[in-house]
C-alpha cells in the first residue's frame, strides 16, 4: 500500500443504527491496525465529535461484535453539526486527538456531514453506507437493509397466519420515511396484495374495488404493506373499513426492524466495505463513499451517494399484481 500522511483515523456511526454496523466498526478497526494506523472511536456520531467523546480502539475492543446488532459506538442524529459552530468544534476534537482521517458510517444525512468536513474544511473523510433504508446511490446494498427486511418479513408471516384464520385485512406499516425499499421488498417476499410507498402515487379507490371484488369471489384475507413515509397504517385501515365494510386491523412494526443479529449478507457487506474505506484513506482518496455493485467494491463521490436512489417500482407493482 502506498504511503500517505494518515497515521490515525477516527470512526463514528451516525443516524439511525442498522444491524451490521458493528461488523463495519470491527473491519475498519482491524484493517487500520493491520496497516499500522491508530484508531479512535467517536461516540454518538457527530454529537460525540462536537463534545469530544472519543475512545481508543484496539484489536480486543472489537472482539465478539461481528454478530451483534446496534453499534458499540452508539449513534445520534446531530442538528448541531449542521451549524458552522458545531463543525468548528468537531474539527477541534479531531485536531486535539491528532486524527487525520475519518470513516463515517451512516445514511444520507451522515454522508452530507462527511462531505461538508471534506469539501468545506478539507478534512479527509470516507463514508460507509449504514442505513436499513437502502436508499444510497452507488451501492446495491446498505448495512442493515437485509436484516431489516428479514425481520419485517418474519413478522408479516406471523400476521398472515392470523389474517387467514380470522378472515381479516391487515395493514402493516414498515420503516422508511423517505424510502419504499423495505416496504417493496417485504411486500413481494410476503406475497402481499398491495404496497404503499413514497415513490409511487397509490390508487386507494382501485384497492377498495379489488378488495370488495376479491371478497365476493371468496378471497378471505388481504395484506397491505405501507412505508412509514407514505401513510399511517391506522388511518389506512380505518378508510378501508369505511369504504369496503370489511374487517381490518393494523400493525406498526417500528423499531423492531432496526435491531437483531445481522444477516450473513449484512455482515459480509460491512466487513468488505469497512476494509475498503481504510484502504481509500491510505491511498489519499477522500470525500468518497464505498459500496458494492455486482459483487465488486464500488467508489462514488459522497455527494452522488446521497442523491435519490431509483427503485424498480414499476416492475415490483406489475409482479405483485400478476402474482396476487
Ligand atoms: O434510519 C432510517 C430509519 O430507520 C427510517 O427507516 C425511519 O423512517 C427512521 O430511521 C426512524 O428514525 P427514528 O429512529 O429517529 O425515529
Amino acid at each position: 500500500m502506498k504511503k500517505t500522511k494518515i497515521k490515525k483515523i477516527g470512526i463514528l456511526t451516525s443516524g439511525g443504527d442498522g444491524p451490521g454496523m458493528n461488523a463495519a466498526v470491527r473491519s475498519v478497526v482491524r484493517s487500520a491496525l493491520h496497516y499500522g494506523l491508530k484508531v479512535n472511536g467517536i461516540m454518538k456520531g457527530y454529537e460525540g465529535l462536537i463534545d469530544d467523546e472519543t475512545i481508543e480502539l484496539n484489536h480486543r475492543s472489537v472482539s465478539n461484535i461481528i454478530n451483534r446488532g446496534g453499534t458499540i459506538l452508539k449513534t445520534a442524529r446531530s442538528k448541531r453539526f449542521m451549524t458552522v459552530e458545531g463543525q468548528k468544534k468537531a474539527l477541534r476534537t479531531l485536531k486535539k486527538h491528532r486524527i487525520d482521517g475519518l470513516v463515517v458510517v451512516g445514511g444520507d444525512g451522515s454522508y452530507r456531514g462527511a462531505n461538508i468536513l471534506y469539501k468545506t474544511w478539507g478534512f479527509p473523510t470516507v463514508g460507509l453506507p449504514g442505513t436499513i433504508d437502502n436508499d444510497l446511490c452507488g451501492t446495491d446494498q446498505t448495512i442493515g437493509c437485509h436484516t431489516a427486511v428479514d425481520t419485517a418479513l418474519g413478522a408479516i408471516d406471523k400476521i398472515r397466519d392470523t389474517a387467514q384464520s380470522m378472515e381479516r385485512i391487515f395493514v402493516i406499516e414498515v420503516m422508511g420515511r423517505n424510502s419504499g425499499y423495505i416496504a417493496m421488498q417485504v411486500a413481494l417476499g410476503a406475497g402481499a396484495e398491495d404496497v404503499v410507498i413514497p415513490e409511487h402515487k397509490f390508487d386507494y379507490q382501485q384497492m377498495y374495488k379489488d378488495m370488495v371484488a376479491g371478497n365476493k369471489k371468496g378471497k378471505i384475507s388481504w395484506i397491505v404493506v405501507v412505508a412509514e413515509g407514505a401513510g399511517k397504517a391506522n388511518e389506512i385501515a380505518e378508510k378501508i373499513t369505511k369504504s369496503t365494510g370489511l374487517e381490518t386491523r393494523f400493525v406498526v412494526l417500528g423499531h423492531v426492524q432496526r435491531g437483531g443479529t445481522p444477516t450473513a449478507l449484512d455482515r459480509i457487506f460491512a466487513t468488505r466495505t469497512g476494509a475498503a474505506a481504510v484502504e481509500l484513506l491510505l491511498k489519499g482518496i477522500y470525500g468518497k463513499a464505498v459500496g458494492i455493485v455486482e459483487e465488486k467494491i464500488n467508489i462514488v463521490d459522497l455527494s452522488h451517494a446521497c442523491s435519490q436512489k431509483k427503485l424498480p417500482v414499476e416492475e415490483y407493482y406489475r409482479l405483485m399484481k400478476i402474482l396476487t
